[in-house]
């Protein structure tokens, strides 16, 4: 049993492994549930604000759906939607939205904003990503990994290749430390996470007995590896002028079936949290094509659309882990998983 009531979600430094893993198990047992035809509602009559500085598919119908097959209601609030940052302060906005809703979803550049917005508003805040942290993409994610492997999760190993100094790369190296497996940062030394972060990773590795390898050669990084995982080289919020330097230095960190085939392990899946550039379908993929020449990006549209991939049941699984938050924190009491 976890006792999650009136907690906020806010980074994964601010859980115990026990906590987290609890999360991972609530969510598995909310989507067998679902599928069943057997889904509870915990969470009647509450009402859960979303708001989102920056765009989003799955962190927004994630956390709508959640809310509406747990009988909560929504208020999504967009860019352009609420008076926050622009004429009200984060501080003003927390007192006044705590005073209506339930819970608050918050998405935006900065962790600061969503920590304030929990520290003033009273009710349950919930980090849908900022620069810094992407911990729901967490518990999807590790979910994901459970479902896809018979091994327990101190036994996984995982490699991900790319930008690893936003908030994938942060998240995952902090939450396979928590949990106590083998994390492998591949990337030019320069993409690695902070200074800061790499020392707390170190440091919970120490009782939790996770291996923590960052490394610039690929085939060191992803010998024997579980899971092949990245994200996009300029994420939202960066200006574009950056892809230039990105695409030089990442390039060769692009997820490939050799890639795949140098983890030695035929049973390899590919994760990604979305959305992802691995073929023409986007404006954005379009024009780098035109400058560049690539038509792939982070992963090549092979990996991304072979049996490797799991990406759309990580995609899934964002809702069923999304309602386990919410579930946890928002139903009150402890939660028996
Ligand atoms: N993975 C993820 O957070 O997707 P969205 O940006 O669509 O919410
Ligand atoms: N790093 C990406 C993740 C998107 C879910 C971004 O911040 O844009």
């Amino acid at each position: 049993a976890i006792d999650l009531a009136g907690r906020p979600f806010l980074k994964e430094l601010d859980f115990t492994a026990e906590e987290f893993r609890g999360l991972i198990a609530l969510a598995a047992e909310l989507k067998a549930a679902k599928k069943a035809g057997e889904e509870v509602q915990r969470l009647r009559g509450r009402n859960i604000a979303l708001i989102f500085e920056k765009t989003s598919t799955r962190t927004r119908c994630a956390f709508e759906v959640a809310a509406a097959d747990q009988g909560a209601s929504t208020t999504y609030l967009d860019p352009s939607g609420s008076q926050m940052g622009h004429k009200e302060s984060v501080k003003d906005t927390a007192r006044v939205l705590g005073r209506m809703f339930d819970g608050i979803e918050y998405r935006g550049d900065s962790q600061q904003a969503v920590e304030e917005l929990a520290a003033y508003a009273g009710v349950p805040v919930f980090n849908g990503l900022t620069d810094d942290w992407h911990p729901t993409q967490m518990l999807a994610d590790v979910l994901t990994m459970t479902e896809h492997s018979e091994k327990p999760l101190e036994r996984i190993s995982f490699a991900y290749l790319g930008d690893a100094r936003f908030n994938m790369g942060n998240s995952y190296l902090i939450t396979g430390a928590l949990l106590g497996m083998d994390v492998r940062i591949v990337a030019p030394a320069a993409y690695w996470p902070g200074q800061e972060i790499v020392d707390r990773a170190r440091s919970l590795a120490e009782s939790s007995g996770a291996r923590i390898t960052l490394t610039e050669d690929i085939t060191e990084g992803v010998l024997g590896a579980d899971f092949v995982l990245t994200d996009v080289w300029v994420s939202m919020g960066e200006p574009k002028e950056v892809w230039d330097e990105r695409i030089t230095a990442l390039a060769p960190y692009a997820v490939t079936m050799d890639v795949l085939r140098a983890t030695g392990n035929e049973g390899v899946k590919f994760m990604h949290c979305l959305p992802a550039y691995h073929d023409l379908g986007t404006k954005v993929a379009r024009e780098i094509h035109e400058r560049h020449g690539l038509s792939e990006l982070e992963v090549t549209d092979e990996v991304f659309e072979s049996g490797h991939s799991v990406v759309f049941d990580e995609a899934e699984n964002r809702m069923h882990t999304i309602k386990a938050v919410l579930v946890a924190t928002l139903s009150g009491g402890t939660t028996t998983v």
